[in-house]
């Protein structure tokens, strides 16, 4: 009878017995005349098998002295438990090679640069760092879509060509659309505030794009968005639901991601701090008040960075922390207006701690009819692209709102990754679309 094809993360329920594990080669070592080699087949964390002359036939044994890193293999041997407790290994009985690896394997183990690693993505993604942030981001898309159905939102999904801007005219990218032109999403808002009006409570989760000039550890040109727009709601229900929904995100990746955050080595206590912890709400005024008091010299008006808000996680000790109530100016045409001063739009943002940055950008959105039309004219925009966007105002207006979560953000924070090119696959940033 042959052996079981046992996948690595299952490996402890068969000890004691024969099993092939099928997958590739990551590392090998050798100890006189005894060879290590380190098996992954996808799932989480690597095997070490040990080939040993008396154990393993003979034809194996000869093959596993020429394997190379990211030869393909079946490994047929009998399981054992490790030095360390929770540890297993397979003692070898025979290799069966599917494909031996070209020599020059271009990710080797050794340490590379970023830009090296940036053009062998496609390869990149083999190593357990990556193959652990993906699993959390394939989890994180579950958990999100969860927490949204479970609530009665009903997922309706925004096109990702539009005829005009969201968030302001200077990152769209721009396609030419038969005999005109088109441009790539910049958010499903617009058509998530329509839906709020069919159904009440919507989300969308699709990637959006923008010609983001700035090279940063924070910025994509191509990033998914997940967009909740509730009718009926004002700027603190709409904190509310997203404090509501990062409680749970965090909670829910706890709990499923213990394995991967393990293999990241990602500080957990840092997430389990913010679970039972209200979120401080601060105006922008106060915030402003708040940084030049630390340090920093900032007049009413100026947009935060990333230092402001890495400052801003540490004065609130390492909560994520609610910015509401932005300079107009700063924000887009949408955004409600602060009845009692008008100086200020009923917009919030979520500063994730730790210096991961604005992870949720949301508002209350202007519903009255005069005001937005006159709200897009001073934008700049051509009042025709928003004409069905004043519709919405136009028969049964309500208040609403919403924010937009910014998922590879997310997922840096979560994860503990220093920099947002790891939390996608192919990440596209100003100097790179390839792979
Ligand atoms: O703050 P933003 O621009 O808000 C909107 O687009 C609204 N229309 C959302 C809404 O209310 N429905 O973007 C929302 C979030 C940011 O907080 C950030 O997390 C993320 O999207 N984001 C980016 N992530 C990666 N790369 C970029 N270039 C990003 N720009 C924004
Ligand atoms: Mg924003």
């Amino acid at each position: 009878m042959s052996a079981p094809i046992v996948r690595i993360e299952d490996i402890s329920n068969f000890t004691g017995e024969s099993v092939t594990i099928q997958g590739w080669l990551y590392n090998k070592r050798s100890s006189g005349k005894i060879r290590f080699l380190h098996l992954r087949d996808g799932s989480p964390g690597t095997l070490q098998a040990v080939v040993l002359p008396d154990v393993c036939d003979a034809e194996s044994f000869k093959l596993s002295e020429n394997l190379t890193q990211e030869s393909s293999l079946k490994v047929t041997g009998k399981v054992k438990e490790g030095r360390k407790p929770g540890q297993f290994e397979i003692d070898v009985e025979s290799i069966e090679l599917v494909h031996m690896a070209h020599p020059e394997y271009p990710v080797s183990l050794k340490d590379h640069g970023a830009e090296h690693l940036m053009q062998y993505r496609h390869l990149w993604l083999r190593v357990p760092r990556q193959t652990a942030m993906m699993r959390v981001r394939a989890k994180l898309n579950r958990i999100i879509r969860n927490f949204f159905d479970d609530r009665g939102f009903v997922l309706m999904d925004a096109p990702m060509l539009t005829p005009s801007a969201c968030e302001g005219t200077s990152e769209l990218f721009e396609t030419d659309y038969f005999d005109s032109k088109a441009y790539l999403t910049q958010s499903g808002q617009l058509y998530a505030e329509a839906c709020a009006m069919a159904v009440g409570k919507t989300y969308t989760f699709g990637p959006t794009f923008r010609a983001e000039k700035s090279k940063t550890r924070k910025h994509l040109t191509e990033f998914w968005m997940i967009e909740p727009e509730v009718a009926f709601c004002d700027l603190n229900g709409v904190m509310d639901l997203a404090e509501e929904f990062m409680k749970n995100l965090v909670s829910e990746a706890l709990k499923e991601c213990e394995k991967e955050l393990t293999v990241l080595e990602r500080n957990t206590d840092e997430l389990k701090k913010i679970i039972d912890t209200k979120f401080p709400r601060v105006s922008y005024e106060k915030s402003l008040e708040m940084l030049n008091e630390n340090g920093f010299k900032l007049s009413w008006g100026e947009d935060f960075g990333a230092p402001e808000e890495t400052k801003l996680g540490e004065l609130f000790d390492g909560k994520p922390v609610f910015i509401h109530g932005f300079p107009k100016e700063t924000k887009s045409f949408y955004f409600k207006i602060d009845p009692n001063d008008h100086r200020i739009a009923l917009g919030c943002d979520l500063i994730a701690p730790n210096g991961f940055g604005e992870i949720i950008g949301g508002s209350e959105r202007e519903a009255d009819y005069e005001t937005l039309k006159e709200n897009i004219v001073k934008s700049g925009l051509k009042l025709e692209d928003y004409e069905w966007f004043l519709d919405l105002r136009k028969y049964g207006s309500v208040p609403h709102a919403g924010f937009g979560l910014g998922f590879e953000r997310t997922v840096a924070w979560v994860c503990g990754a220093l920099h947002i090119r790891e939390t996608i696959p192919f990440p596209r940033l100003i100097n790179y679309i390839r792979p």
